[in-house]
């Protein structure tokens, strides 16, 4: 699947991406949430007890589409939409740099997570779907399981934050420039 698909608008990405774009949002948006609400939750709560499993699977799942994300652009490099030149110097080093920022961050959060769940004395393991519990690679050590609990934390409000501003740079083009060359998001869709 390597060609290019022309609209009116302009070249858009291929449909996989789009789709793999649009779930990744979802997934990750859901997670953040769900981060947020279950930790604040008291420590034996049933509900936290319940959104703690299904947290760390997804969040697997979510560094997995990211893999198959990274592929899938790699293999179709030649023909993905490219950068509107309409965009001025500082835009394009912003928009570069907060994707760049996201796929860093979609890969790191979901490891942070990973290595902060398995390196728990007395953690209750990390689930995948079919597997009841992925092996824990890492030695078990409660001062580490604390500084990957922080960065993990730091990782996922970081990449809240570079979703909002990609969520802001896009809409900012949609309301200026309608169907132009800047108003990318036709592209996605
Ligand atoms: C893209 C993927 C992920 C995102 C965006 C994400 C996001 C978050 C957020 C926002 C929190 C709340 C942090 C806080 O306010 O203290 C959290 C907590 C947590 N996450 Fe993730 N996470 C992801 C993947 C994972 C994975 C793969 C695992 C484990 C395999 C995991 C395990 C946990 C655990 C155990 C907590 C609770 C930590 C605590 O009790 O302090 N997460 N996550």
């Amino acid at each position: 699947m390597t060609e290019q698909i022309r609209t009116p608008q302009g070249e858009k990405y291929p449909a996989l991406l789009r789709i793999l774009h649009w779930l990744r949002a979802v997934l990750i948006l859901g997670l953040i949430a769900c981060g947020w609400y279950m930790t604040g939750r008291a420590e034996h709560d049933p509900v936290a007890g319940f959104l703690y499993p299904g947290h760390k699977q997804f969040g697997l799942l979510a560094w997995l589409l990211a893999l198959v994300h990274l592929v899938l652009r790699w293999r179709h490099q030649a023909t993905l939409p490219t950068t509107p030149a309409a965009l001025k110097p500082l835009e394009k080093l912003l928009s570069h740099g907060i994707h760049r920022l996201i796929i860093a961050l979609t890969l790191l959060t979901p490891m942070l997570g990973y290595a902060m769940s398995s390196s728990l004395t007395d953690g209750d393991g990390v689930p995948f779907f079919f597997l009841s519990h992925v092996p824990e690679i890492l030695p078990k050590n409660d001062e580490a399981f604390a500084a990957f609990q922080m960065l993990h934390r730091y990782s996922a409000y970081i990449l809240l934050l570079c979703i909002a501003l990609h969520i802001a740079g896009t809409v900012k083009h949609r309301l200026q420039d309608r169907n132009g060359e800047t108003d990318v998001l036709p592209r996605m869709l």
